[in-house]
């Protein structure tokens, strides 16, 4: 019998206790049993495990969250934390580690293949679609619904109100989630860390608006959107919060509200901004994340059976395949550009 390990690391999303399942129900056909690792490689290093067993897992395919718990810890940031790690591999059997999580946990799943032999499958996730390699993340799809619905709430009460609404939604520094949800939402305008904008354009276009009678309207904002006073200085969102995250990452958010603030002053109409924040990663995934999620699941497992260690699970077209972790990490996958085009061709 071999014996894998699964963990879960970074931030959460919905379609994690899906990927769970699928590497414990399709590792069974590689003969190997699955040890849960809780919270990240946190758990590897300082032993923090639990059992695995299909019964466990059999009913958690729609649940948010993660039945490990996440963390954002590295073991480079700890005395001898890779050395522990490697040695509780040793102690526990282990075959092989699949890593679920994103850019960071993935380049430190690349790290420790490279420096410290782990034999390492990837499996990628988040709700911001940036990971490179894959055409798609779990996690996403459930998150533009709901920031679709959410904008479809709003938009009847910036009706009913005569207001603009500013929703801001996550993504990090990729416009992903802003460009789906905006134009499913139909949103009048959506500013993306791909399209730097210019304040004095947005006012202008908002006065414009007002000239030709739309009295409401919603406009949507990535967390990471890129917005300048006047076209020359440097891009505002970053500045307004500058302390980063424990992983040394710049924190995102405020772009939302210092737009809201401007275009009110600016064009005297009454605005209000909503942030969506963790909302969008809560929750149960929607079936094509659960389908997705499976799917990247059951192909790492195939991965680790077959000893094709230090690769990653991912969508490429309507395939699942094995990709090298150097193909899918240090680089960002931005926004399509096509993508946003076509969202904003609908922009007046
Ligand atoms: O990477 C996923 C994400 O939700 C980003 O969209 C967001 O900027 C960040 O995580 C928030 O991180 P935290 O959960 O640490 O506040």
């Amino acid at each position: 019998m071999k014996k894998f390990a699964i963990l879960t690391s970074g931030g959460d999303c919905p379609g994690l206790n899906a990927v769970i399942r699928a590497v414990v129900v399709r590792s069974a056909v590689h003969h190997a049993e699955v040890m849960g690792i809780r919270a990240g490689w946190r758990g590897l290093v300082f032993p923090d495990t639990m059992k695995l067993t299909r019964a466990r897992v059999d009913t958690i395919l729609n649940q948010g969250g993660t039945i490990l718990g996440m963390s954002r810890f590295s073991p480079y940031h700890t005395p001898n934390g890779p050395e522990r790690l490697m040695q509780n591999v040793k102690d526990w059997n282990l075959d092989a580690v699949i890593a679920v999580g994103g850019d960071g946990t993935l380049t430190l799943a690349k790290r420790l293949k490279d420096e410290y032999g782990l034999n390492v499958v990837g499996v990628p996730k988040t709700i911001d679609n940036d990971v490179a390699a894959t055409d798609e993340t779990f996690g996403f799809d459930t998150a533009v619904a709901i920031a679709t619905e959410a904008i479809d709430r709003l938009r009847t009460t910036a009706e009913a109100h005569e207001r603009v609404i500013v929703v801001e939604v996550m993504g990090r520094d990729a416009g992903w989630i802003a460009a789906a949800a905006g134009l499913a939402g139909g949103a009048e305008l959506i500013l993306v860390p791909e399209r730097p904008a210019v304040l004095k354009d947005i006012i202008n276009t908002v006065r414009r608006w007002h000239r030709m009678g739309r009295v409401s309207s919603l406009i949507v904002v990535a967390e990471g959107a890129l917005v300048s006073e006047t076209g020359a200085g440097p891009a505002e969102n970053v500045l307004l919060n500058k302390q980063p995250d424990h992983m040394g990452r710049p924190r995102f958010g405020g772009v939302g509200a210092y737009l809201a603030k401007e275009i009110e002053t600016a064009c005297g109409v009454e605005t209000r901004v909503t942030v969506l924040g963790h909302v969008q990663r809560g929750g149960t995934p929607t079936a094509r994340d659960r389908v997705l999620a499976t799917r990247l699941g059951s192909y790492a497992a195939d991965l680790a059976g077959e000893g094709r260690f230090g690769t990653m699970a991912a969508l490429r077209g309507t395939e699942i395949v094995g990709v090298t972790l150097e193909e899918a990490v240090g680089k960002k996958k931005h926004l399509d550009p096509r993508l946003y085009d076509v969202a904003s061709s609908f922009f007046e």
